[in-house]
């Protein structure tokens, strides 16, 4: 090839005992270039990344930065050969507040002290500069929204002038505004001569950034195609080896009695005057921007935040939900997003933590039946496609999206009236998807009602059956799938335009 290599990886092999994370792997970033890497959850991509990164140490292979030949790297040595990186995890101290985050490790100092005053300033113009961002710089990482630590860290990178930045699924946590600024900034990044590679599973983000992409599948590239050429189907037909049709399978359920109803929900400063019905058999999706109340909402319905005023029903038996404890008994199953803290146990099993939720269905006079729990996640682990060495594996050697399956089977598993579930597909690769959406699709068919919140809005038009919009905390629209398009949405949720359905007012007398 013509062009300069700035990051060559070539033949790549990496096991975990008996796991083979890496067979084989090679990959060729060239200069200046956005080079996209895609592939089911448990290719490798994140073990790639960590061997460059010098985290993970390869048992063969080689890695070339800046014509440099390597076997194994210390990350020492790859910060100073010029790369940065943002991984999957967000590895951000907690306690750091977000200018000690930024300058961590590097920090500005006078003379022999730090000048605290001047990181304060800097990350604030920092901030401002590449996200148009004002945030609280002496706020601390853990009162961050996932979408500012994400942020955070990307400014972290970018602060240290790196000639290569390697994403790992940088866009998760973050809406579609934000998502569309980070797009804008990781082009730029390209014309100022950055070389980038940039893990995602979404093939729209892959399409419009990425000059090339490779396709890794079980550990191996088994494609580089240029996505301007190359459809997203084909793309994904690479990535899970066989054809991904009718993305969203929905199935036809009549609608019956209402299951939750919410009337009047009110928290000050967050949303204001909330209506809201669920019916049985419906799947109602729910979004708006970071600000709009949508996050506060859902979080109320979990019994994590509560309302000033209004009432919430669940089958026709009114509810005052102190905690998520009170929340699942009286019949609710959530996802919360941030599934890493709130969903799972990375040092228990992945049995372990399919059962957790479910416990009370397997026992018989307290006793558990180890083989019916054992049973069930098997099936649970198959229907979803979690791929893990056995269920004994410890959650935290799974892949980042493996891991998100499993909180999201161990909600399902559990027999529910309403499911509430937080941006379930995030992190997610395409195939499983899918499953996800057609596990979505049985629950309502067998009687219960699901409200899905999330920023993807081609995922809520193919699953819904209604969608509603909140602006600053306020329902600005309803729409149905099939009447409206993303771009209505979008206009909705940044307050460009209210709409409700015509003629048929679900939520009595709003006004
Ligand atoms: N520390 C570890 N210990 C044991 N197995 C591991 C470890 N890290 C990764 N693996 C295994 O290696 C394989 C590849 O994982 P990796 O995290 O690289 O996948 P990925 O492509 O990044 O997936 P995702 O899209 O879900 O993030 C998986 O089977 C995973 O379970
Ligand atoms: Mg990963």
């Amino acid at each position: 090839m013509a062009t300069v290599a700035a990051l060559h990886v070539e033949h790549l092999h990496k096991r975990f005992g008996a796991t083979v994370a890496l067979a084989d792997a090679s990959l060729r970033v060239a200069r200046g270039t956005i080079h996209g890497l895609v592939g089911e959850n448990g290719a490798g991509k994140s073990t790639l990344i960590k061997i460059i990164a010098g985290i993970h140490q390869a048992d063969s292979g080689r890695i070339s930065i800046a014509e440099q030949s390597f076997a194994r790297l210390t990350p020492r040595q790859v910060e100073a050969l010029g790369v940065q990186f943002i991984h999957q995890e967000r590895l951000l101290p907690a306690s750091f507040t977000v200018a000690e985050a930024l300058f961590f490790g590097h920090e500005l100092r006078r003379g022999p002290w730090l000048d605290r005053r001047r990181q304060q300033r800097e990350a604030e113009r920092l901030l401002a500069e590449y996200f148009a961002l004002q945030l609280p710089v002496t706020a601390l990482v853990r009162e961050l929204s996932s979408a500012e630590q994400q942020v955070l860290q990307i400014t972290r990178a970018l602060l240290r002038k790196p000639r290569v930045l390697v994403f790992d699924e940088p866009s998760v946590a973050l809406v579609k505004q934000e998502v569309t600024q980070l797009l804008t900034i990781v082009k730029r990044l390209r014309e100022q001569g950055l070389s980038i590679l940039y893990i995602s599973h979404y093939l729209q983000e892959i399409h419009s950034l990425c000059d090339e992409v490779t396709v890794l599948r079980n550990g191996r590239d088994v494609a580089v195609v240029e996505p301007r050429s190359a459809s997203g189907a084909e793309i994904a037909r690479l990535m899970v080896n066989r054809e991904v049709q009718d993305m969203y399978p929905k199935a036809r359920v009549e609608l019956g009695a209402p299951l939750l109803q919410v009337r009047g929900l009110s928290m000050a400063g967050r949303y204001r005057n909330i209506d809201l019905e669920l019916r049985r058999g419906e799947i109602v999706g729910l979004t708006g921007l970071v600000g709009s109340g949508a996050k506060e909402l859902v979080k109320t319905l979990f019994g994590l935040m509560r309302a000033d005023s209004g009432s919430l029903q669940l089958n026709g038996r009114y509810l005052q939900l102190r905690s998520p404890v009170q929340a699942v008994a009286a019949g609710l199953a959530l996802v919360p997003e941030d599934r890493r803290s709130q969903g799972i146990s990375p040092q228990l099993s992945v049995l372990e933590n399919l059962t957790l939720a479910g416990l009370g269905q397997f026992s018989r006079w307290g006793i558990l039946s180890r083989r019916q729990e054992q049973a069930q996640s098997l099936h649970l682990m198959g229907e979803l496609a979690i791929k893990a060495s056995s269920p004994q594996a410890l959650l935290s050697q799974l892949s980042g999206g493996n891991q998100q399956k499993v909180a999201l089977g161990k909600w399902l598993s559990r027999r529910s009236t309403v499911y509430l579930l937080d941006e379930p597909c995030v992190g997610v690769d395409v195939g499983a998807k899918v499953e996800i959406y057609r596990l979505i699709a049985r629950l309502v068919a067998d009687g219960a009602a699901v409200l899905v919140l999330s920023a993807d809005l081609p995922e809520l038009l193919g699953i819904s059956d209604r969608i509603l919009v909140l602006y600053r905390g306020e329902i600005a629209g309803e729409f149905r799938p099939g009447t409206c398009d993303a771009d209505q949405l979008l206009a909705c949720a940044t307050g460009a335009v209210t709409a409700s359905l015509g003629g048929e007012d679900a939520y009595g007398s709003r006004n």
